[in-house]
């Protein structure tokens, strides 16, 4: 049971020094907590909920969004439907007027996580039992260095290895914003170890020193990384349960 003063105290710490907080939500969770997570939407968001086609993904959706808009009031002790969400050009979304807690949300299958920070950050979320064809995709969207990291690094668990490399540049192009479009921008490594994440960055290996890299297991089977321009000195790994959501309403 999360009593309101647990709940306050989680929220109550400042981002006025480099760290982030990530939330993790299992959209599973909230099976039973529809109308509540509905309450918290903008108009033009219960018009996308209502029209997704599958189930799972309207779930999702709605645990996504409606959980960014909770933890958003949390943090800025505002109601949850009174910011405005927007897209930047490439569909990063952020919040109107909020100069200093910057977010970024990710989802894959039921499970979704929501980072926040001081500084501009990205993450990726990918369930580990996803087929995909390895090298199609390693020849499409990963550069010769990249391929070279994958030789070296492949042999120790695929799967896992696979999706830290894809999960490490979705969280850079996701950080920077530009999406599929910064693709060629930055070069990461399949190594687990995390000072070695990135190999470049524009070209540059001294600028790809400065990215800072995070790496969870929100769930079993599923793999997450943040990133961020800064170093951060801590970050928080919390799960979002539908009796804090229910608390705070
Ligand atoms: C859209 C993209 C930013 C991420 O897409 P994704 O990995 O399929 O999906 P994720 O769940 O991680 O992220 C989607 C969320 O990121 C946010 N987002 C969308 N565009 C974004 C951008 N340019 N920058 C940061 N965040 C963005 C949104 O919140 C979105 O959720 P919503 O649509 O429910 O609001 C983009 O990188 C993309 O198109 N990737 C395609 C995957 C691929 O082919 N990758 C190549 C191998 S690395």
């Amino acid at each position: 049971m999360h009593t309101h003063d647990e709940l306050k105290l989680a929220f109550s710490i400042e981002f006025s020094e480099p760290r982030a907080d990530i939330w993790v939500i299992d959209a599973k969770d909230f099976t039973d907590s529809t109308d509540v997570l509905r309450s918290f939407l903008a108009e033009d968001e219960l018009v996308r909920y209502e029209r997704f086609a599958c189930q799972q993904s309207a779930a999702t959706y709605l645990a996504a969004r409606a959980g960014l808009r909770f933890l958003l009031s949390c943090y800025l002790n505002l109601p949850a439907r009174s910011f405005v969400i927007k897209t930047e050009a490439n569909g990063k979304p952020f919040v109107e007027n909020l100069y200093n807690l910057y977010f970024n949300v990710s989802h894959s299958s039921h499970m979704i996580v929501i980072a926040f920070a001081g500084n501009r950050l990205g993450v990726d979320i990918e369930h580990l039992e996803r087929k995909v064809d390895l090298a199609a995709i390693l020849r499409r969207f990963f550069s010769p260095t990249e391929q070279s990291s994958w030789a070296q690094y492949q042999q120790a668990d695929t799967q896992r290895t696979f999706f830290r490399g894809w999960t490490r540049k979705e969280a850079v192009l996701k950080a920077t914003g530009e999406g599929i479009a910064g693709l060629a921008h930055n070069e990461i490594s399949f190594a687990p170890d995390l000072q070695k994440a990135m190999i470049s960055y524009c070209g540059s290996k001294d600028a790809a020193v400065s990215w800072f890299f995070y790496e969870l297991e929100p769930a079993p089977d599923f793999i997450a990384a943040l990133a961020c321009q800064v170093s951060l000195n801590v970050v928080r790994e919390l799960r979002l349960l539908p009796e804090m959501v229910s608390a705070g309403t």
